[in-house]
Protein backbone atom coordinates (compact mmCIF):
# COMPACT_ATOMS: atom_id res chain seq x y z
CA UNK A 1 0.00 0.00 0.00
CA UNK A 2 1.34 3.57 -0.78
CA UNK A 3 2.48 5.58 2.36
CA UNK A 4 2.64 9.67 2.29
CA UNK A 5 -0.36 10.24 0.37
CA UNK A 6 -0.99 13.98 -0.38
CA UNK A 7 -4.83 14.03 -1.93
CA UNK A 8 -6.34 17.24 -3.35
CA UNK A 9 -10.61 17.20 -2.46
CA UNK A 10 -13.11 20.03 -3.99
CA UNK A 11 -16.54 20.10 -3.09
CA UNK A 12 -18.43 21.69 -5.65
CA UNK A 13 -22.42 23.31 -5.94
CA UNK A 14 -23.87 19.97 -6.72
CA UNK A 15 -25.92 17.83 -4.52
CA UNK A 16 -24.47 14.48 -2.14
CA UNK A 17 -21.94 16.83 0.04
CA UNK A 18 -23.06 14.20 2.98
CA UNK A 19 -20.77 11.77 0.80
CA UNK A 20 -18.02 14.87 1.07
CA UNK A 21 -18.00 14.39 4.84
CA UNK A 22 -17.67 10.66 4.70
CA UNK A 23 -14.84 11.05 2.27
CA UNK A 24 -13.14 13.30 3.73
CA UNK A 25 -13.80 11.66 7.08
CA UNK A 26 -12.07 8.53 6.01
CA UNK A 27 -8.94 10.38 4.68
CA UNK A 28 -8.46 11.82 7.85
CA UNK A 29 -8.23 8.53 9.81
CA UNK A 30 -6.05 6.63 7.18
CA UNK A 31 -2.41 6.91 8.17
CA UNK A 32 -1.69 6.27 4.39
CA UNK A 33 -2.80 9.49 3.90
CA UNK A 34 -0.42 12.75 5.37
CA UNK A 35 -2.49 15.87 3.51
CA UNK A 36 -5.04 16.87 2.28
CA UNK A 37 -6.06 20.32 0.32
CA UNK A 38 -9.84 20.92 0.72
CA UNK A 39 -11.81 23.61 -1.45
CA UNK A 40 -15.39 24.01 -1.50
CA UNK A 41 -16.84 26.50 -4.02
CA UNK A 42 -18.61 28.77 -3.29
CA UNK A 43 -22.01 27.28 -4.78
CA UNK A 44 -20.62 24.35 -2.67
CA UNK A 45 -20.46 26.48 0.56
CA UNK A 46 -24.39 27.21 -0.06
CA UNK A 47 -25.09 23.34 -0.94
CA UNK A 48 -23.57 22.48 2.77
CA UNK A 49 -25.12 25.31 4.16
CA UNK A 50 -28.74 24.02 2.58
CA UNK A 51 -27.66 20.09 3.00
CA UNK A 52 -26.49 20.49 6.90
CA UNK A 53 -28.31 23.37 7.60
CA UNK A 54 -25.50 25.54 8.61
CA UNK A 55 -23.69 28.98 7.71
CA UNK A 56 -22.00 29.58 4.32
CA UNK A 57 -18.98 30.94 5.82
CA UNK A 58 -15.88 29.10 5.68
CA UNK A 59 -15.36 28.08 8.65
CA UNK A 60 -19.30 26.61 9.27
CA UNK A 61 -18.79 25.02 6.12
CA UNK A 62 -15.06 23.67 7.54
CA UNK A 63 -16.94 22.57 10.53
CA UNK A 64 -19.97 20.79 8.74
CA UNK A 65 -17.71 18.72 6.49
CA UNK A 66 -16.17 17.65 9.75
CA UNK A 67 -12.84 18.89 8.41
CA UNK A 68 -10.94 19.45 11.49
CA UNK A 69 -7.57 17.32 11.16
CA UNK A 70 -4.07 19.15 10.90
CA UNK A 71 -3.67 17.19 7.97
CA UNK A 72 -6.50 19.30 6.16
CA UNK A 73 -5.86 22.25 5.08
CA UNK A 74 -8.76 24.40 3.36
CA UNK A 75 -7.39 26.39 0.22
CA UNK A 76 -9.61 29.43 -1.52
CA UNK A 77 -10.94 28.36 -4.99
CA UNK A 78 -10.80 31.85 -5.68
CA UNK A 79 -6.88 32.26 -5.08
CA UNK A 80 -5.43 31.22 -8.66
CA UNK A 81 -2.05 31.01 -6.78
CA UNK A 82 -2.75 28.73 -4.35
CA UNK A 83 -0.32 25.35 -3.79
CA UNK A 84 -2.33 22.96 -6.30
CA UNK A 85 -1.99 25.53 -9.41
CA UNK A 86 0.97 24.25 -10.35
CA UNK A 87 2.56 20.62 -11.11
CA UNK A 88 5.56 21.51 -8.84
CA UNK A 89 3.56 21.10 -6.24
CA UNK A 90 3.20 17.52 -4.90
CA UNK A 91 0.31 15.70 -5.03
CA UNK A 92 -1.04 12.47 -5.98
CA UNK A 93 -4.40 12.60 -6.74
CA UNK A 94 -7.90 14.81 -6.90
CA UNK A 95 -11.30 14.11 -6.17
CA UNK A 96 -14.08 16.39 -7.21
CA UNK A 97 -17.07 14.95 -5.25
CA UNK A 98 -19.77 16.33 -5.76
CA UNK A 99 -18.26 17.66 -9.11
CA UNK A 100 -21.48 20.02 -10.74
CA UNK A 101 -22.24 19.68 -14.87
CA UNK A 102 -20.73 23.10 -15.18
CA UNK A 103 -17.40 21.83 -13.31
CA UNK A 104 -17.27 18.76 -15.54
CA UNK A 105 -17.41 21.31 -18.63
CA UNK A 106 -15.58 23.42 -17.45
CA UNK A 107 -12.44 20.92 -17.52
CA UNK A 108 -13.48 19.42 -20.47
CA UNK A 109 -12.98 22.79 -21.70
CA UNK A 110 -9.41 23.33 -20.02
CA UNK A 111 -11.02 26.80 -18.72
CA UNK A 112 -9.24 26.67 -15.35
CA UNK A 113 -11.81 29.33 -14.17
CA UNK A 114 -10.69 29.06 -10.17
CA UNK A 115 -8.24 26.20 -8.01
CA UNK A 116 -10.33 23.71 -8.51
CA UNK A 117 -10.23 23.88 -12.66
CA UNK A 118 -7.01 24.61 -11.90
CA UNK A 119 -5.86 21.67 -10.34
CA UNK A 120 -7.82 19.24 -12.11
CA UNK A 121 -5.79 21.09 -15.05
CA UNK A 122 -2.66 19.93 -13.40
CA UNK A 123 -4.00 16.40 -12.55
CA UNK A 124 -4.49 16.00 -16.13
CA UNK A 125 -1.09 17.37 -17.79
CA UNK A 126 0.72 15.61 -14.75
CA UNK A 127 -1.29 12.30 -15.49
CA UNK A 128 -2.34 12.21 -12.05
CA UNK A 129 -5.56 10.53 -10.93
CA UNK A 130 -8.53 12.87 -11.40
CA UNK A 131 -12.08 11.09 -10.17
CA UNK A 132 -15.02 13.52 -11.26
CA UNK A 133 -17.79 12.58 -9.35
CA UNK A 134 -20.63 14.05 -11.27
CA UNK A 135 -24.14 14.49 -10.02
CA UNK A 136 -26.54 15.04 -12.57
CA UNK A 137 -29.35 13.98 -14.05
CA UNK A 138 -30.50 13.16 -16.53
CA UNK A 139 -27.61 14.21 -18.81
CA UNK A 140 -27.70 16.39 -21.57
CA UNK A 141 -25.58 16.10 -24.78
CA UNK A 142 -23.14 18.55 -23.55
CA UNK A 143 -22.91 16.43 -20.32
CA UNK A 144 -22.16 13.40 -22.50
CA UNK A 145 -19.11 15.44 -24.72
CA UNK A 146 -17.93 16.65 -21.98
CA UNK A 147 -17.53 12.83 -20.22
CA UNK A 148 -16.12 11.61 -22.60
CA UNK A 149 -13.57 14.69 -23.10
CA UNK A 150 -12.19 13.92 -19.80
CA UNK A 151 -12.22 10.59 -20.13
CA UNK A 152 -10.19 10.91 -22.93
CA UNK A 153 -7.66 13.25 -21.18
CA UNK A 154 -7.61 10.43 -18.46
CA UNK A 155 -9.84 11.77 -15.91
CA UNK A 156 -11.76 8.69 -14.07
CA UNK A 157 -15.69 9.71 -14.50
CA UNK A 158 -17.64 8.60 -11.27
CA UNK A 159 -21.09 9.76 -11.28
CA UNK A 160 -22.79 9.38 -8.00
CA UNK A 161 -25.10 6.97 -8.77
CA UNK A 162 -25.03 4.04 -5.32
CA UNK A 163 -24.43 0.77 -5.16
CA UNK A 164 -27.06 -1.22 -4.29
CA UNK A 165 -26.36 -5.40 -4.26
CA UNK A 166 -24.42 -4.85 -1.07
CA UNK A 167 -27.95 -3.93 -0.27
CA UNK A 168 -27.83 -0.71 2.07
CA UNK A 169 -30.39 -0.15 4.91
CA UNK A 170 -29.30 3.35 5.68
CA UNK A 171 -28.72 6.77 3.88
CA UNK A 172 -25.43 6.53 5.97
CA UNK A 173 -24.25 2.75 4.52
CA UNK A 174 -24.99 4.02 1.36
CA UNK A 175 -22.94 6.65 1.57
CA UNK A 176 -20.04 4.99 3.26
CA UNK A 177 -20.65 2.70 0.16
CA UNK A 178 -19.72 5.02 -2.40
CA UNK A 179 -17.01 6.92 -0.40
CA UNK A 180 -15.54 3.66 -0.07
CA UNK A 181 -15.55 2.96 -3.77
CA UNK A 182 -13.76 6.30 -4.37
CA UNK A 183 -11.19 5.21 -2.25
CA UNK A 184 -10.07 2.43 -4.17
CA UNK A 185 -9.65 4.84 -7.02
CA UNK A 186 -7.41 7.01 -4.95
CA UNK A 187 -5.47 3.81 -4.30
CA UNK A 188 -7.12 3.77 -0.43
CA UNK A 189 -8.61 0.68 -0.29
CA UNK A 190 -9.80 -0.42 3.06
CA UNK A 191 -9.86 -4.16 3.41
CA UNK A 192 -12.69 -3.96 6.36
CA UNK A 193 -15.23 -3.27 3.49
CA UNK A 194 -18.00 -5.10 1.77
CA UNK A 195 -16.56 -6.46 -1.55
CA UNK A 196 -18.14 -8.84 -3.87
CA UNK A 197 -16.53 -11.97 -3.94
CA UNK A 198 -18.52 -13.54 -7.11
CA UNK A 199 -20.23 -15.87 -4.54
CA UNK A 200 -21.93 -14.61 -1.76
CA UNK A 201 -24.79 -12.00 -1.64
CA UNK A 202 -25.89 -9.91 1.36
CA UNK A 203 -28.17 -10.91 3.58
CA UNK A 204 -31.09 -9.42 1.87
CA UNK A 205 -33.70 -7.41 3.98
CA UNK A 206 -36.68 -9.18 4.29
CA UNK A 207 -38.66 -6.63 4.57
CA UNK A 208 -38.03 -5.38 0.90
CA UNK A 209 -39.77 -7.90 -1.05
CA UNK A 210 -36.80 -7.38 -3.47
CA UNK A 211 -36.10 -10.51 -5.67
C1 LIG B 1 -28.93 24.70 -4.67
C2 LIG B 1 -28.19 24.33 -5.90
C3 LIG B 1 -28.13 22.99 -6.29
C4 LIG B 1 -27.43 22.62 -7.42
N1 LIG B 1 -27.36 21.30 -7.75
C5 LIG B 1 -26.65 20.93 -8.84
C6 LIG B 1 -26.50 19.55 -9.15
O1 LIG B 1 -26.96 18.66 -8.43
N2 LIG B 1 -25.78 19.23 -10.25
C7 LIG B 1 -25.22 20.18 -11.05
O2 LIG B 1 -24.56 19.80 -12.03
N3 LIG B 1 -25.33 21.50 -10.78
C8 LIG B 1 -26.05 21.90 -9.71
N4 LIG B 1 -26.14 23.23 -9.40
C9 LIG B 1 -25.57 24.23 -10.32
C10 LIG B 1 -24.07 24.45 -10.05
O3 LIG B 1 -23.83 24.85 -8.73
C11 LIG B 1 -23.52 25.49 -11.01
O4 LIG B 1 -23.54 24.96 -12.32
C12 LIG B 1 -22.15 25.97 -10.65
O5 LIG B 1 -21.65 26.79 -11.69
C13 LIG B 1 -21.16 24.85 -10.37
O6 LIG B 1 -19.88 25.34 -10.24
P1 LIG B 1 -19.28 25.89 -8.87
O7 LIG B 1 -19.54 24.94 -7.79
O8 LIG B 1 -17.83 26.03 -9.19
O9 LIG B 1 -19.94 27.21 -8.66
C14 LIG B 1 -26.81 23.61 -8.23
C15 LIG B 1 -26.84 24.95 -7.83
C16 LIG B 1 -27.52 25.30 -6.67
C17 LIG B 1 -27.51 26.75 -6.26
Amino acid sequence: MPENRRITVAVTGAGGVGVSKRLLAALQDDDRVTHVDLLVSANGRKLVALEFGTQEDRDSVAQALGATSPKVRLLDPADLAGPVTSGSYPYDAMVILPCAAGVLGRIAHGLALDLIERAADVALKERRRLVLCLRETPLNLAHLRNMVSVTEAGAIVFPMIPTYYNAPETLAELQDEFAERVLQLLGLQRTDRYRWDGESTPARREHTGTP
